[in-house]
C-alpha cells in the first residue's frame, strides 16, 4: 500500500482510529464499510506490542471448559476490581471472535483437527489458543492483509497524533492533531477510538517495544476524560536478562510446559513463595523473583535466576518455542544445554481510560480500546492472555456505532515554522533517560509510600521544568485547524520525542499519585507498606484532571455464581 503523504490526507473521516494494534486493526474491519475510516499509527503498521504476543489468546472452547470457569479465573485473578458484567461479556464473545479470526485465515497450532490448548497460569483449563510462541504475529499479518483490502480505510502511518480535537464547547471531540512527514495538521471526524496500547516504556525494564508510550492515555486526559485504576500495572516475571539485549519475553507458556526457575546455585526456588510454584500468579511469581534476588545478592554480586528448559522435551521445546530458541541463539544462549537468565519487567498496564461495554469513553465521541482503555475486565490483576481477547471483542462493539454528521473542517491556516530547539533538546532527552528508571525504582514491583512520593517530587519538578522550554510551549500553542510547515526532518523527530516525553511524565505524575493513594496490596499494585489487601480499598480510583477520587459503590470481592451465562 502506497504511503500518504500530508497532500494526499484528506482533511475529514467520518472516524479516525488512532493505534494499528490487534484492537485498532479489528476495530477498523469491524467498523460498517460505507464509513471513510483514518487508521492513524505511529511507526509501521505492525508494530505494537500485538505483534510481539507470545503465549496466546484465551477462550473457553475446550469440551472441559466453559465460559463460566474462564469467568471465574478472570475474577479471581483479579483481586476483587474485575467489572463482573464486562468480564462476562467478554468470555461469552471469546469463542465468536476465535471463530472469526480462523475464517480470516489466522492458523492456530491444532492438535489432529481440533484447535490446539495450553495452559497458562491462573487458568483451571487449557485454554490458550496459540500459533507457536508468535502468536500476536500470526493474528497481526492477518488482520494487516485485510485491512489493505479495505477502500474505505486509508492507512496513515509514521504519524504521531499529538492530541485530541474537541469542539469549542469542549463537550465533544472533533478530531486529532497530528504530526506527519514534518508537518502538523489537524484531521476532522464524528468519531475517535484511541487504540494506542500500553506505556511499558514509562519503565526502565519492559517487555514493550518502543511505541507503547501510553500516548492514548495522556491524550485523554489532557482532553478531560476519565480514567482509571492507574496504579496497576502487571510485571512479567521472565523476560530475558543479558547485556545490550532487549528485555525480550521469555513466554509464560514456556513455563505452562514444565520450565523451572532456578537460582545460582540451581535450587528450585518458586514454591518457597508460593504452593502453585512456577504457575503461580504473575505478580506472585514477579515478587517471588524480586525477594530472591535480594535474598541472595551478595555485596559484591548481583544474583542472578534462571529459566530451565530441561525438563521439557527437546522436540516439544522445538515445536512450541522457536522464536524464544532463534532469538536466545542470537544473544548467545543455547536453550538446550543451558538455563535462560530472567527478571520481571514491567508488561501490561490493567488501567487506563474508563470506557463502557459500548468502549465508549466519558466525552462524547471518543471511544477507547485494547490495553489503551480500562474496560473493567482486568482488575487489578490481568490473566493471562486475556489481553488480545479484549482488543477483539470491545473493538467489535464499533460496528454499531452511529454516526453523528460532523461539519466538513473549513480550509486551514497554513504557516511555516523555522524550528531551532537543539539547545532545548539535551535536557529534555536527559529527562527522558531518567523517568524510566525513577519509576523502576519507585513504582516497580515493590513500592512504599516515601518512595513514591520523592519521585512524585522529581516527576512534577520535570515537568514544571519543561513547561518554560521553547519547544514545549511551541506544542501547547497549537492553534485548531492550523497547519504548521516544519523546516526539517530533525525539527519532526525533535517534536516527536517532546510529545512522548511529556505524555510520559504525566503518566508518571499519574501513576506515582494514584499509586501512592491506594494504602493496601493487590493484584499489580504491591506496597511493603501496606502489603495486606485491605476492604476498604475494594474500589477503584478514578482521575479526571487533577481531581481524583474513588468509585462510589463498593465493588463485590467474589464471583456471583453465574450460572445462565451464554444461554
Ligand atoms: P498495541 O498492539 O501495542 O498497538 C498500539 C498501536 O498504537 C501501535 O500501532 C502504535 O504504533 C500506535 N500508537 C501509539 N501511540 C500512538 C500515537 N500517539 N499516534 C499514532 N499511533 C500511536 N497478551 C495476550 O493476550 N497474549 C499474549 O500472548 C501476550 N503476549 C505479549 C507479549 C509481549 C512481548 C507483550 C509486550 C505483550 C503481550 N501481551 C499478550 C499483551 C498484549 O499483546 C497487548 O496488551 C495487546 O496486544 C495490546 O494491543 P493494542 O492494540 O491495544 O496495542
Ligand atoms: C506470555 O506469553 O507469557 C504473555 C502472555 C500474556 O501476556 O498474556
Amino acid at each position: 500500500m502506497p504511503r500518504l503523504t500530508p497532500q494526499d490526507i484528506p482533511s475529514h473521516f467520518d472516524i479516525i482510529v488512532v493505534g494499528s494494534g490487534a484492537a485498532g486493526l479489528y476495530a477498523t474491519l469491524c467498523l460498517p464499510t460505507h464509513l471513510q475510516v483514518a487508521l492513524v499509527t505511529k511507526n509501521t503498521i505492525n508494530m505494537g506490542s500485538s505483534n510481539y504476543a507470545q503465549g496466546g489468546i484465551a477462550a473457553a472452547i475446550d469440551p472441559s471448559d466453559n465460559p463460566v470457569l474462564h469467568l471465574e479465573d478472570t475474577l479471581k485473578a483479579g483481586v476483587g476490581l474485575c467489572d463482573e458484567e464486562s468480564v462476562k461479556f467478554m468470555v461469552e464473545n471469546a469463542p465468536a471472535a476465535i471463530a472469526h479470526l480462523v475464517e480470516m485465515g489466522v492458523a492456530f497450532d491444532r492438535k489432529e483437527e481440533k484447535l490446539a490448548m495450553t495452559l497458562e497460569a491462573a487458568h483451571s483449563r487449557p485454554r490458550v489458543l496459540h500459533s507457536a510462541d508468535t502468536t500476536g504475529r500470526a493474528i497481526i499479518d492477518t488482520l494487516v492483509a485485510k485491512v489493505q483490502e479495505r477502500s474505505n480505510i486509508q492507512v496513515i502511518s509514521q504519524a504521531i497524533a499529538l492530541n485530541l480535537w474537541l469542539t469549542p464547547l469542549k463537550d465533544r471531540v472533533q478530531g486529532i492533531s497530528l504530526l506527519h512527514e514534518s508537518k502538523i495538521q489537524w484531521l476532522k471526524s464524528s468519531v475517535v477510538v484511541l487504540a494506542t496500547g500500553g506505556g511499558g516504556q514509562i519503565f526502565a525494564q519492559t517487555t514493550n517495544p518502543e511505541v507503547s508510550t501510553g500516548d492514548g492515555v495522556a491524550i485523554a486526559w489532557r482532553a478531560g476524560a476519565v480514567l482509571r485504576d492507574l496504579e496497576f500495572f502487571q510485571f512479567h516475571p521472565t523476560a530475558l536478562t543479558k547485556t545490550g539485549a532487549p528485555r525480550f519475553l521469555i513466554s509464560e507458556a514456556v513455563r505452562g510446559e514444565g520450565a523451572h526457575l532456578i537460582d545460582e546455585e540451581g535450587k528450585r526456588f518458586a514454591f518457597e513463595y508460593h504452593s502453585a510454584g512456577e504457575l503461580a500468579p504473575r505478580d506472585v511469581v514477579s515478587r517471588a523473583i524480586f525477594h530472591h534476588l535480594h535474598k541472595t545478592a551478595t555485596n559484591s554480586t548481583h544474583a542472578r535466576v534462571y529459566l530451565d528448559l530441561g525438563a521439557i522435551d527437546p522436540d516439544r521445546i522445538r515445536y512450541r518455542f522457536p522464536n524464544i530458541i532463534n532469538v536466545c541463539q542470537q544473544w548467545g544462549i543455547d536453550v538446550f544445554q543451558e538455563p535462560i537468565p530472567v527478571a520481571p519487567a514491567a508488561h501490561y498496564w490493567m488501567g487506563g481510560i474508563a470506557c463502557d461495554l459500548m468502549s465508549q469513553t466519558s466525552i462524547r465521541g471518543l471511544y477507547a480500546i485494547g490495553e489503551t482503555a480500562s474496560t473493567g475486565v482486568h482488575g487489578a490483576n490481568r490473566l493471562a492472555s486475556n489481553s488480545l481477547l479484549e482488543c477483539l471483542v470491545f473493538a467489535a462493539q464499533l460496528s454499531q456505532i452511529e454516526i453523528q454528521p460532523n461539519l466538513v473542517a473549513p480550509d486551514s491556516d497554513i504557516s511555516q515554522v523555522n524550528s531551532d530547539w537543539n539547545t532545548d533538546m539535551e535536557q529534555i532527552e536527559a529527562i527522558r533517560q531518567m523517568l524510566p528508571s525513577l519509576m523502576w525504582e519507585s513504582a516497580g514491583i515493590s513500592r512504599q509510600g516515601e518512595l513514591l512520593n520523592q519521585a512524585l517530587y522529581q516527576v512534577n519538578r520535570w515537568r514544571d521544568s519543561l513547561a518554560n522550554f521553547e519547544i514545549v510551549k511551541f506544542l501547547a500553542n497549537l492553534l485548531p485547524n492550523q497547519t504548521i510547515e516544519l523546516n526539517s526532518t530533525n525539527a519532526e523527530q525533535q517534536l516527536r520525542k517532546v510529545a512522548e516525553t511529556l505524555n510520559l511524565l504525566d503518566l508518571g505524575y499519574l501513576i506515582l499519585k494514584s499509586a501512592a493513594w491506594r494504602t493496601e496490596s493487590r493484584g499489580g499494585h504491591y506496597r511493603n507498606d501496606y502489603p495486606q489487601t485491605s476492604n476498604h480499598w475494594n474500589v477503584h480510583t478514578l482521575v479526571q484532571g487533577d481531581r481524583f477520587w474513588k468509585s462510589p459503590t463498593k465493588i463485590k470481592s467474589e464471583p456471583s455464581k453465574i450460572k445462565s451465562i451464554g444461554s
